[in-house]
């Protein structure tokens, strides 16, 4: 679906609160909300604002988002860096803060971050420490940022010695997700991100797994299910950030496949070719559930269905799959090492006792780990 024929008329625009208190923001979802989103970010009250984005979505979007700024008072400046996961990097922290402040962007002014998750992770950042913090809105343009990176606050940038390891807490005051932008998103980055909603449904959310089970094709297609998707996944995040907005407990239960999935990044070094996050995370949720079938906390009914589920949309379920090898067993427990979700040596895992119901697992002894790759790895072989 696209052009007029898909828009669909402004009542469909869903409003998710995030009751953060003084930092509390409403994101919206929809299509075509890039069109009306002068309006939404004015009302804010600011006078000026940079829009922060990339080589790949600049040209496609900075001039209408910039115009309809301008259409309704703001003066706009459009900052561009270059797209990929390399930009978000001290060097570039320092290019998208000096170009704020050339923008004139004063307290009270905004910072707008348009773009998937590494623009969004930059810019957040940027406007966490320009002076001393100024606001910023997200409008993520893929998926996976749509449904994790824009909401909940995490900003940074990766250092030599890990990814998102220099960064703030730095809330958006406004998240604008425009599903009609991911028309034009790969099919390979529209499934990454689909990997990210539907590990909410497997975090505490049975119903919501079924429901992605029966519409995920229409979630693809751009349909509504493509917003209530988008909705949904939004809703379950900022309950979780609601509860715990500082990861001191329960948003480590969004880490959810990702302590295997951040292995698997580590070791394809992070080459976008071989695996990307989504993918990774995809695996990870399948291994996850495996493991826990493997301790008897789980049925392996259920995780035979994730995989199913996930092999369905065309996400990579299983080690062999990882282009160009996913390395050894002790590679692969040396990656989890360097993980920060490692604390005193031990492991601490997300693990299921069913769909829907994934708890956090810490002091997870290495070699039970080990047995279990072991059996993986054997698995994939011809
Ligand atoms: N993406 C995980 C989190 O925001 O906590």
């Amino acid at each position: 679906m696209s052009g007029a024929a898909a828009r669909m008329p402004a009542a469909s625009i869903t409003t998710v609160p995030v009751p953060l208190g003084d930092r509390a923001y409403d994101i919206f979802v929809g299509r075509d909300l890039l069109h009306e989103a002068g309006a939404r970010i004015a009302a804010l009250g600011a006078r000026a604002a940079a829009i922060v984005t990339d080589a790949h979505v600049g040209p496609l979007y900075a001039e209408t988002l910039a115009q309809s700024l301008k259409q309704q008072g703001l003066r706009a400046a459009i900052v561009t860096v270059p797209a990929g996961e390399a930009t978000k990097s001290y060097a570039s922290l320092e290019t998208v803060c000096d170009a704020v402040l050339e923008a004139k962007i004063e307290r009270g002014d905004l910072v707008v971050a348009l773009g998937g998750g590494v623009v969004g992770d930059l810019a957040g950042f940027a406007a966490a420490v320009v002076r001393r913090g100024v606001r910023f809105v997200q409008v993520p343009t893929t998926l996976l940022s749509q449904v994790d990176s824009s909401v909940g606050g995490k900003t940074g940038i990766n250092s030599r010695h890990g990814k998102n390891l220099v960064g703030a807490f730095h809330q958006p005051s406004l998240v604008l997700a425009d599903t009609a932008l991911l028309d034009t998103l790969p099919l390979r980055e529209m499934r990454a991100g689909y990997a990210e909603v539907v590990k909410y449904g497997l975090i505490d959310d049975a119903a919501f797994f079924a429901w992605c089970e029966k519409n995920w094709q229409g979630v693809f297609a751009g349909g509504p299910e493509r917003d209530e998707a988008v909705a949904q996944s939004c809703r379950a995040k900022a309950a979780v950030v609601v509860r715990d907005e500082r990861e001191d407990g329960d948003r480590a239960l969004l880490n959810l496949g990702h302590t295997f999935g951040h292995a698997l990044e580590r070791i394809t070094r992070y080459e976008s070719a071989r695996l990307v996050h989504g993918e990774g995370v995809a695996i990870g949720l399948c291994l996850a559930f495996r493991f826990s079938a493997s301790l008897g906390l789980c049925p392996e009914a259920d995780a035979a269905r994730v995989e199913a589920h996930l092999a369905a949309t065309g996400l990579p379920t299983r080690l062999a799959q990882v282009s160009g090898g996913c390395g050894t067993v002790d590679e692969l427990l040396d990656a989890m090492a360097q993980d920060k979700k490692v604390k005193g040596g031990a492991l601490t895992f997300i693990l299921a006792r069913g769909i829907g119901k994934s708890f956090i697992a810490p002091g997870i002894a290495v070699d039970s780990v080990r047995a279990f790759l072991e059996k993986e790895i054997n698995a994939s072989r011809p």
